[in-house]
């Protein structure tokens, strides 16, 4: 596979119809010499000398952004309130993390939300790997101002790992494997990625139940599309084992809850309100179990 390649064709996606807008609301924002960085629940970036012009045309420009699903983020006092609060998932996983010195890869990194705050750690690189030309604007927007030459993002997917062959010492791979229809092909790919012991942080969707089993939802499953299998945590810790990984740790279970993902005026649509059952919490509008993430740690053999 020829990843260099592959990233420069795609360069050419942030010439879409959607997109070019943006890219050229991007080029155009202000420099900000003085922009400091706070990485906290909040990814901060303020200026003591940033004027009301200015801040108004980085909102202009987060705004045409929509829908922003991960954060939240503070760019000089314009609060991007995203769909998801962030910080919930790493602050679960961040106990767990010792990422000093390590090079790290997140893949399906969003708008890099992980990746900001991993920089705590002072990791020797994160590279974030999404397809999503969009989401990839709003990491260039954030980075024009946090500018950590650490931190890197290509347009590429879980698909694309193999490419990577024996560079991560840890890979987080969050929100990503019930999108895919060949779960145990993408964790190879996420295992060759890996240095050997290399550590992989992966969430998923899970079902209750001591049986390796899986739903397979007939179209949408909480209203979300592309869901292939929502395994239970033994099917998982198959998948991996099959995968080439060994030691699984499940670190955490957690029930989705409206105070993680809610709508807020930075996305236009649904959020998981409208995707439970109005009469049983504890079900989809399709009649599944309500959404419930497992969190694993597991090593590559
Ligand atoms: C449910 S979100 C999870 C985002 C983030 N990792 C988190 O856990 O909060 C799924 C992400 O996977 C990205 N994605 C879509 N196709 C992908 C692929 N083939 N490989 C990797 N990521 C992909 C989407 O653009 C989206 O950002």
């Amino acid at each position: 596979m020829d990843i260099q390649k592959i990233i420069e064709e795609r360069e050419a996606w942030l010439g879409w119809k959607n997109i070019r807008p943006l890219r050229d609301a991007l080029a155009k924002l202000p420099h900000i010499p003085d922009a400091e960085v706070q990485l906290g629940d909040w990814v901060k970036v303020s200026s003591p000398s940033i004027s009301e012009e200015e801040r108004a045309r980085v909102e202009a420009a987060a705004r045409m952004m929509k829908p922003w699903r991960k954060g939240p983020f503070d760019l000089f006092g314009v609060r991007i309130d995203s769909e998801w609060q962030s910080y919930k998932k790493y602050d679960l996983l961040r106990p767990y993390l010792d990422l000093e010195g390590k090079r790290v890869a997140d893949v399906g990194c969003n708008n890099g939300y992980y990746m900001f705050r991993m920089l705590e750690f002072a990791p020797a690189s994160v590279l974030g790997v999404d397809p999503s030309p969009l989401f990839r604007t709003q990491f260039d927007l954030l980075q024009r101002y946090i500018r950590s030459d650490r931190l890197r993002y290509e347009m590429l997917g879980i698909e694309h790992m193999s490419g990577f062959a024996d560079m991560f010492d840890t890979v987080f791979c969050l929100g990503v494997l019930y999108h895919r229809s060949d779960p145990i092909v993408a964790l190879k790919a996420l295992k060759q990625s890996l240095k050997r012991g290399g550590e992989l942080y992966l969430d998923t969707f899970m079902i209750e139940g001591d049986e390796p089993v899986c739903l397979v939802p007939a179209s949408t499953y909480s209203k979300i599309g592309n869901v292939h299998f929502v395994p239970t945590v033994p099917a998982l810790e198959n998948w991996c084992k099959k995968a080439g990984f060994e030691r699984f740790e499940v670190l955490e279970v957690v029930k989705t809850e409206p105070d993680e993902q809610r709508r807020t005026e930075w996305i236009d649509g649904q959020s998981l309100e409208d995707f439970l059952d109005p009469d049983d919490p504890n079900r989809t509008v399709e009649g599944y179990p309500a959404p419930r993430r497992v969190y694993i740690k597991t090593y590559r053999k």
